[in-house]
């Protein structure tokens, strides 16, 4: 058995564990869950040596042991996909996984081959879609995420910890990690998950450990609990019902039309899609891990050209150049992919959610760092974001608060066009529904919604019509009764209406 006791850790003024106890048998596969900010990645990274707790005792077997680096935790056969993830650019994909440690053959130098076909055998295992040469810049966020769990399952430990891995994963791929979680907890790994994406917590593990505010608060069989007690032990208290969005009109006809899109083409993932979207409107846009859906959202927001067709935004035809060109014609973007696209780590908290404003150019140059402190602190309020000082570098957040940042930002910006590409990935329950009911109110006002999720109950929870991506193009809309789950799932695999 593998068990914490009584771990305290402050960061500051900022208590991030306070007595809070764990513990997890051979075999098992238990989840570590609470709200953003609870201190759940603290614990895993205490015990991943990267984080020293101030007090507390972790036993493993009845034996006391001390976790002082990251070293130590390797030797105690502990290891560790983080939420954040640490794959270097400049290394292949094998290069990553074994780094510290590389098979190595005569004269102790790294026998290239063998690493390669270890790593190409995890690759295969885990059904991940890159070679062992491939570069992470190169790869899809999902593809990253799950090359960090092989990274971890490559020291064979027998404890692994999972920090909110599966929040960018796809339907298909969450399946077959699970399979190789099960069989790994077979052969005696205990697994310790973290995760916001409660559905998940039923099907993977078996026990659950709460944190509220650093208090490990529950401890609970799956298998006699459900959602709403979770909720409850995360939140304090009992959820209330939440009325899913219900269009009275789903066909999309009525209603100015806002954006007018005919028959783009976005290099070779996106063939040809045509789509017209009015005000008010919320349209999701579903599909597999990489059929052309983020890429089609990201050419609206000029990241990527369009090599034909075209886009008209309120009867005018679009032309984007770059971002800066959709921010001035009143398109925002909320990205879940904190790490590249959505967050200046360098820069504070404020600087964060205010950047947008200053990127619309010169009527705001002259703001005064007290101005943008003063007007962020009111974002920070009014959407609960945990942080120490408005002051603080946005690093210093937990990585759920981090994403209210960025939502917090485009909230306060309040553009006529909201494009979101997984927006809510490692944002908890309380924080995901609120964020749902801004954009219900937001489009109510006016605002015209296109979001892209891995997510399918965020999918169909929100959206007033869901388009289905496959290989690049529309293979199904589903709107009013249609938006079940079933045919959701069907039309991203590319079954025809008929077939599901
Ligand atoms: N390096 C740091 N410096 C200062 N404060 C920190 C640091 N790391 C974490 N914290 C604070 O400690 C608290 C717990 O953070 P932690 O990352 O453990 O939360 P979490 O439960 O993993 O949240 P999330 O679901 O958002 O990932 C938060 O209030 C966070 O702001
Ligand atoms: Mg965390």
């Amino acid at each position: 058995m593998l068990e914490l006791r009584n771990i305290n850790k402050a960061y500051g003024e900022v208590v991030a564990l306070k007595d809070a106890n764990f513990s997890i048998e051979r075999g098992e596969i238990v989840a570590l869950l609470g709200a953003n900010g609870s201190g759940k990645s603290t614990m895993v990274k205490i015990l991943g040596g990267s984080v020293k707790s101030d007090s507390g005792t972790i036993l493993i077997d009845g034996r006391e042991v001390k976790i002082s680096s990251s070293g130590a935790s390797r030797a105690l056969k502990i290891a560790v996909a983080y939420q954040e993830l640490s794959l270097l650019s400049r290394m292949t994909v094998w290069e990553n996984v074994m780094l510290g440690h590389y098979i190595r053959g005569k004269f102790g130098l790294v026998d290239q081959d063998a690493n390669r076909e270890y790593v190409k055998a995890l690759i295969a295992q885990f059904k991940i879609d890159c070679g062992p040469e491939d570069y992470p810049q190169d790869l899809s966020p999902s593809t990253l995420s799950l090359i960090e769990i092989i990274k971890a399952v490559s020291w064979k430990p027998d404890v692994l910890l999972l920090d909110e891995v599966t929040a960018t994963l796809h339907h298909n791929e969450v399946e077959t990690l699970f399979e190789n979680l099960r069989r790994l907890a077979k052969e005696g790994m205990r697994i310790v998950t973290v995760t916001h994406r409660l559905e998940e917590v039923f099907r993977i593990a078996s026990r659950a450990v709460i944190l509220r505010n650093g208090v490990s608060v529950a401890d609970v069989d799956l298998k006699k609990t459900d959602v709403d007690t979770l909720v409850y032990h995360m939140t304090g208290k009992m959820p209330e019902a939440v009325e899913r969005h219900s269009d009275a009109d789903d066909t999309g006809n009525a209603g100015d039309i806002v954006l007018n899109v005919e028959n783009v083409q976005v290099g070779n993932s996106v063939k040809g899609v045509s789509m017209k979207i009015r005000k008010g409107e919320i349209v999701g846009l579903g599909g597999l891990e990489g059929q052309g859906q983020s890429v089609f959202l990201r050419s609206l927001y000029g990241v990527h050209p369009l090599r034909s067709g075209s886009v008209q935004l309120g009867g005018k035809p679009l032309s984007l150049n770059s971002p800066a060109d959709a921010v001035k014609a009143g398109i925002g973007f909320i990205s879940g992919d904190r790490n590249r696209e959505s967050v200046f780590s360098q820069r504070s908290i404020g600087e964060n959610i205010f950047c947008a404003k200053l990127s619309e150019g010169s009527a705001f140059s002259f703001v005064t760092s007290k101005k943008i402190n003063h007007e962020a602190m009111g974002i920070v309020e009014s959407h609960g974001i945990k942080i120490g000082k408005i002051t603080d570098p946005i690093s210093s957040l937990s990585g759920g608060n981090q994403q209210k940042v960025v939502f917090g930002r485009w909230i306060y910006e309040s553009p006529n066009v909201l494009l979101l590409d997984d927006p809510t990935k490692g944002v908890d329950v309380a924080a995901r529904a609120e964020l749902h009911d801004f954009l219900r109110q937001a489009a109510e006002n006016g605002m015209t919604i296109i979001m892209v999720s891995s997510d399918n109950v965020e999918l169909l929870d929100v959206s007033d019509r869901i388009f289905v991506f496959y290989e690049g193009q529309i293979h199904a809309t589903l709107t009013g009764e249609d938006r079940t789950e079933e045919k959701l799932v069907s039309a991203m695999m590319g079954m025809s209406a008929k077939e599901a």
